[in-house]
């Protein structure tokens, strides 16, 4: 993967493809999670940060009711009605836009129409938030366009609701609050539950955040996704009836998951054991960054892996092998997962020095396999979204 390219001529794209200058360029990050996985959903709390590589949508209004949205990459100009995206049946992708649409629209935003002109380099379906980088541009540039403002957490909101809606995944607040919120060389701490955020400062000195594409992705992810959620709900159930106050698991700790594990069955027992786990080297994982003590940081990304791994089942065959391989290259400090799993991105902490070990141990070692081909980025922990041009310039995360 290349560095996060400068902005892309998008203003120019959309100028030529509809035959008139756009009104507003929206700019939204991808992200990388550090630590903090599959806790979205169980008001636990996550540390992701923002990508350079982001999505940059620029719109012009339209008066006729009418949506039509052009994106660069699929090279693929799409039509439908503001109010009936589904009688047009356009390609999938545009379900972000429309779900985006319909729900501002909802909220009483006054869009009567909108040209959009989508460019993107966030590699998609690599588990880096593209869906959520595409839903918050669309939600800026055409929140802009109607000349309505919307409050940061709203706006992240209601890009994830219209993911729910329009796209059918049941996805946590993690990334479109990622791409809403995050500001340059932080990490964003986020509690799940009270929806408050730290910005927590990243002195990375020698060290980097490589992100590696592992190429793959199955065809089980979606359904194991909503497997997972309705294990964590079946867990969380069995603990109230025998614990009062707890609301989700995020109110239980480890001890607790031990004490109850044979009521709550093998499965149950070990997808509680993760997020409960996974909540407190959140937390630690925070104050190691705080006190810049990025070995214990490392220690507990790999831990993070394990119990992903072994207590939360949605590793698969290349990312451990994955991480294993960078693993075992001389001063890594962490490796794990990111995301949600069965594919998508590994996020390691390693000396900038050792980047070229890495990717040579990941090509002759993945690669020559038979996985892959492979994918390594340095990641660049990048600003929120923001609108670049138009009216209300300006920065979520700042
Ligand atoms: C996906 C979802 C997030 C989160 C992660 C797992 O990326 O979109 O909300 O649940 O999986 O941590």
């Amino acid at each position: 993967m290349s560095p996060p390219a400068s902005r892309p001529p998008v203003r120019e794209l959309f100028a030529q493809r509809f035959g008139r200058p756009c009104a507003v360029v929206a700019r939204a990050p991808g992200r990388v999670n550090l630590i903090g996985e599959h806790t979205d959903y169980n008001d636990g709390f996550v540390l992701p940060i923002a990508l350079g590589q982001s999505t940059w949508v620029a719109a012009g209004p339209r008066s006729d009711g009418r949506m039509r949205a052009w994106s660069q990459s699929c090279e693929i100009e799409q039509t439908w009605p503001l109010d009936d995206w589904a009688a047009d049946r356009p390609a999938p992708w545009t379900g972000y836009i429309a779900g985006v649409a319909t729900l501002l629209r909802r909220r009483g935003v006054p869009l009567a129409g909108c040209d959009l002109a989508v460019v993107s380099d966030v590699p998609v379906g690599g588990g880096l938030s593209s869906s959520a980088a595409l839903e918050v541009a669309t939600a800026l540039a055409l929140s802009c366009v109607a000349g309505a403002t919307l409050a940061p957490l709203e706006l992240a909101d209601l890009c994830r609701a219209a993911e729910h809606e329009f796209v059918g995944v049941p996805c946590g607040i993690m990334d479109q609050y990622a791409s809403v919120l995050a500001r340059a060389d932080c990490a964003l701490l986020i509690d799940c539950r009270a929806r408050a955020w730290e910005h927590i400062p990243l002195k990375l000195g020698e060290y980097v955040i490589l992100v590696v594409n592992s190429g793959v992705r199955h065809d089980l992810a979606a359904g194991v996704y909503a497997q997972r959620q309705r294990e964590c709900r079946q867990a969380a159930d069995l603990l109230r009836s025998l614990q009062p106050g707890v609301a989700g698991l995020r109110d239980v700790d480890a001890a607790t998951v031990e004490r109850h594990a044979g009521r709550l069955g093998t499965v149950c027992a070990a997808r509680a054991r993760h997020v409960t786990s996974e909540n407190a080297r959140t937390i630690a994982a925070a104050e190691a960054l705080r006190r810049n003590d990025l070995e214990t940081f490392g220690r507990l990304i790999s831990a993070s892996h394990a119990s992903l791994r072994d207590d939360f089942e949605v590793s698969c065959v290349e990312l451990d092998r994955l991480v294993e391989i960078v693993g075992n290259v001389p001063g890594v400090l962490g490796v794990r997962l990111t995301g949600a799993g069965f594919g998508g991105c590994i996020v390691a902490l390693v000396p900038r020095g050792s980047v070229p070990a890495v990717e040579e141990a990941v090509r002759r070692q993945y690669d020559a396999e038979g996985y892959g081909p492979a994918r390594v980025l340095v990641a660049h922990p990048g600003a929120g979204a923001s609108i670049v041009e138009g009216r209300r310039v300006g920065n979520f995360g700042q």
